[in-house]
């Protein structure tokens, strides 16, 4: 039995659990960072953020080569070897996690490899050795759901994890589920040439966000094929079974992509051995990350507050500050979000709709991308627009949302805003570069009336 005994044992090294790790090692903290798989990084490094990243500006490069020749390129036998794609994807993917091993490193942080299991307040297992500490935290993510459903069990029927890994691009693929994994592999996946068909329970793809957009966004991935309110019945060799307007149809699959959202991960972790709360939605904490044990904490998307890496990052140094230095609170209504596809969506703060649920007057202004110098010169008639939402009382903004080209590096500028709460005024005082983009946000500000 060890008798190691640690400030603070971190278990999961995703995005909340390696920054909060490296945020406790810099301020000479002991810490143990305890991780189930061979890499570090978590779901967002290995399977999901990075990799999808990877894949997809190489499919937009394929894309834009066969797709440019009104600017004046023309370009004959461009080809996508999937093979050298899913290369340049790996490096970058163990070049990063070798990042966060050096990070570990540099900040003194022990690393083991291992199962952990929380046994009392102050003691975690990893097989036959215990490890004590003064404080825990726990990230340990999230995992695909599957729909059990006849033939979900099928070798054809994958979830974004094993998509990842395929050796050879379906002829016809159908995603179930329009959420934003769906969106992304949709677009990915179209830009190769893949049938692909979009089956959505509801009536609309991408549910969370406005609606006038979502539904833009569907007339923008116009090479997909999308059928909404529908509900899947079974999955067979070929083909996916699915009711809407009460009619029994089907479409053509050799892959089947299931992408209906992510559970927590909060099974054998011992969680009930110290009466941690929680249910299938998460663990339950506070706006400081603590659970209702006291020096037991939980982040990222295992508290099933917000499925996001970023967020991830922002709770595990709210937690570390609020263990070892200073009181801290996790802020929801600031945080961007981003579906990859071609083109980008992303946005922040509220929607029109979630403004007025709250009780809010709202003043809404929406204006077309094509009203914008840069991307007009680059982005030619492309779909594209930029709505802001202003509390009509106090003339803060409230949200933003940007569909059209690459506008994924922009959000962040409208976060402030929000996280600052910028009026009208201080936002018409800005002075945005030009041209570019981002101009869009301040003259949608000054269309308000
Ligand atoms: P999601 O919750 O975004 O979307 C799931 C979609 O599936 C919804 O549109 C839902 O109506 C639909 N659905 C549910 N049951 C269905 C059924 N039986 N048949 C047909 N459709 C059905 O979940 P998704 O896309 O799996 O993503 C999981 C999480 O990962 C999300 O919270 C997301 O924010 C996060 N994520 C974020 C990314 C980013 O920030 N770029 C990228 C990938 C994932």
């Amino acid at each position: 039995m060890s008798d190691r005994k640690y400030d603070l044992i971190i278990i999961g090294a995703g995005p909340g659990g390696y920054l909060a790790a490296e945020r406790a090692g810099a301020i000479g903290k002991k810490t143990l960072l305890i991780e189930k798989d061979k890499a570090l990084g978590g779901v967002c490094l290995n399977k999901g953020c990075i990799p999808t990243k990877a894949l997809l500006n190489s499919a937009k490069i394929f894309y834009s080569a066969q797709n440019s020749q009104q600017l004046g390129i023309s370009v004959s036998g461009v080809e996508y070897d999937l093979k050298k794609a899913m290369e340049w994807k790996a490096k970058a993917v163990s070049t990063l996690t070798k990042g966060v091993e050096y990070q570990m490193k540099r900040h003194k942080v022990e690393v083991i490899s291992g199962i952990a299991k929380i046994e009392k307040p102050n003691e975690v297992a990893v097989g036959s050795e215990k490890y004590t500490t003064e404080n825990i935290i726990v990230a340990t993510g999230s995992s695909p759901v599957k729909l059990s459903i006849a033939g979900s069990d099928k070798p054809h029927v994958l979830t974004s994890d094993e998509l990842l890994e395929i050796k050879k691009l379906p002829k016809d693929l159908v995603i179930i589920g329009g959420g934003v994994i769906g969106i992304e592999f949709a677009s990915y996946f179209s830009m190769l040439g893949t049938n692909v068909t979009i089956v959505e329970l509801l009536p609309e793809i991408l549910p969370n966000f406005d609606k006038e957009i979502s539904a833009l966004m569907r007339t923008a991935l116009k090479q997909c094929r999308f059928i909404l309110g529908a509900k899947v019945i079974s999955i067979e060799d070929n083909k996916v079974s699915f009711i809407t307007d009460d009619k029994m149809e089907y479409c053509q699959a050799d892959i089947v992509l299931m992408a209906v959202g992510r559970k927590p991960n909060v099974e054998n972790l011992g969680l009930e051995n110290i009466n941690v709360d929680f249910d299938n939605r998460g663990i339950k904490v506070n706006d400081r990350m603590q659970t209702n044990i006291p020096k037991v904490y939980a982040v990222g998307d295992v508290t099933g507050k917000s499925l996001l890496a970023h967020s991830a990052y922002r709770m595990g140094e709210v937690a570390v500050n609020n263990i070892f230095l200073q009181k801290d609170k996790m802020r929801y209504n600031a945080i961007p979000w981003v579906v990859y596809s071609y083109p980008e969506l992303s946005g922040v703060g509220l929607t029109e709709e979630q403004a007025k649920k709250e009780g809010r007057n709202v003043k809404v202004s929406s204006l077309q991308m094509r009203t914008n110098g840069r991307f007009v010169a680059e982005h030619g008639n492309e779909k594209g627009i930029c709505k802001v939402i202003v509390d009509a009382d106090s003339n803060v903004l409230l949200g933003v949302t940007l569909l059209g080209g690459l506008n994924s590096e922009i959000i962040y500028g409208a976060a402030a805003m929000i996280e600052d709460e910028f009026r009208v005024k201080d936002i018409k005082d800005i002075i945005f570069p030009h041209p570019t983009v981002s101009e869009i946000i301040k003259d949608a500000i000054w269309e308000l009336n």
